[in-house]
């Protein structure tokens, strides 16, 4: 199964970083943002990747190239630990595909048509970082070989925050997995059909190709692909999966410093400084 990473977002959010620099390599901690996300895809069996991405977003291309000179410098160094981390990438698949034209999420998976081929596929958002046991897409995977319809990953929001999300509703086939009923894109609150969020994990089908073709536009004048689904909906069943795990939404500042802790609070080399850090800050009470 292929996977894309549609990765051709400006990231006014993170300017002036973005200026230069893609949002998606921007680093939590020492790792960039899309490294997670295709780890996540590592860890969840897939190999072939395809960024759709953007004029200015070079860095991002690179990243998972090899860079002779640094792998020379580590070599020379004996830092073969770092040296592996790089090289594990380089014998992966990546291809590109430039969006030339800011039209939306679903213009930007249309044209991964080619590429894709007649398979079923995945598509991440690498905003939405995921921690969990199980790797988030190996979740949906498994949901998609046991009934073989397309999967999109949800969790519940405060019902405030619906109109950020795509929202949708449905009965439940088994816990966690309910068939998308309804499927809204950012409906304003009195729309919402429920607190059901899409968060960026999605299994999709190849019929979804011809329903991004339609060229209309939904929420924020964009081509969205929870539009397509839509279409998708009245000709087969599309299931909707509630992942273990806890997500946090990396592409907002407040979202990212929320991401920033919890990753020092997972990994072992920063958890205990981590835990003293905010522990200390808890008991200051000049803040
Ligand atoms: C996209 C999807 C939306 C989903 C969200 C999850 O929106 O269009 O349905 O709920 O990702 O992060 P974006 O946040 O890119 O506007």
């Amino acid at each position: 199964m292929k996977i894309i990473f549609p990765v051709a977002g400006v990231g006014t959010r993170f300017l002036p970083a973005t200026k230069e620099v893609p949002k998606e390599i921007l680093p939590v901690i020492d790792k960039p943002l899309i490294q997670y996300a295709v780890e996540e895809a590592v860890a969840s069996g897939l190999a072939d990747f395809i960024f759709i991405t953007a004029p200015g977003k070079e860095a991002l291309e690179r990243h998972f190239v090899p860079n002779r000179e640094l792998d020379a410098f580590l070599e020379r160094h004996s830092k073969t630990q770092l040296l592996d981390g790089l090289q594990d990438f380089y014998r992966k698949n990546f291809s590109y595909i430039r969006q030339e034209q800011a039209l939306g999420f679903g213009h930007a998976i249309a044209l991964a048509e080619k590429a894709v081929g007649d398979e079923a596929f995945a598509i991440s958002l690498p905003d939405d970082l995921i921690l969990s046991e199980q790797p988030a897409m190996a979740q949906l995977i498994a949901v998609y070989e046991k009934y073989r319809s397309p999967v999109i990953a949800f969790m519940k929001v405060p019902p405030e925050d619906a109109p950020r999300y795509g929202i949708a509703a449905g009965p439940f086939l088994e816990e966690r997995v309910f068939r998308i009923e309804q499927l809204v894109e950012k409906p304003a609150l009195a729309d919402a059909p429920s607190n059901y969020a899409v968060i960026g994990r999605y299994i999709m089908t190849p019929d979804i190709f011809p329903l991004l073709k339609s060229g209309k536009q939904g929420a924020g004048a964009e081509i969205q692909l929870t539009d397509a689904v839509v279409e998708l909906m009245k000709q087969r069943q599309v299931l909707g999966y509630f992942f273990e795990g806890r997500r946090f939404d990396a592409g907002t500042t407040l979202g990212y410093i929320e991401t920033l802790v919890h990753v020092a609070l997972q990994r072992e080399d920063t958890r205990d400084f981590t835990r003293r850090l905010l522990r200390g800050l808890a008991l200051d009470e000049k803040l």
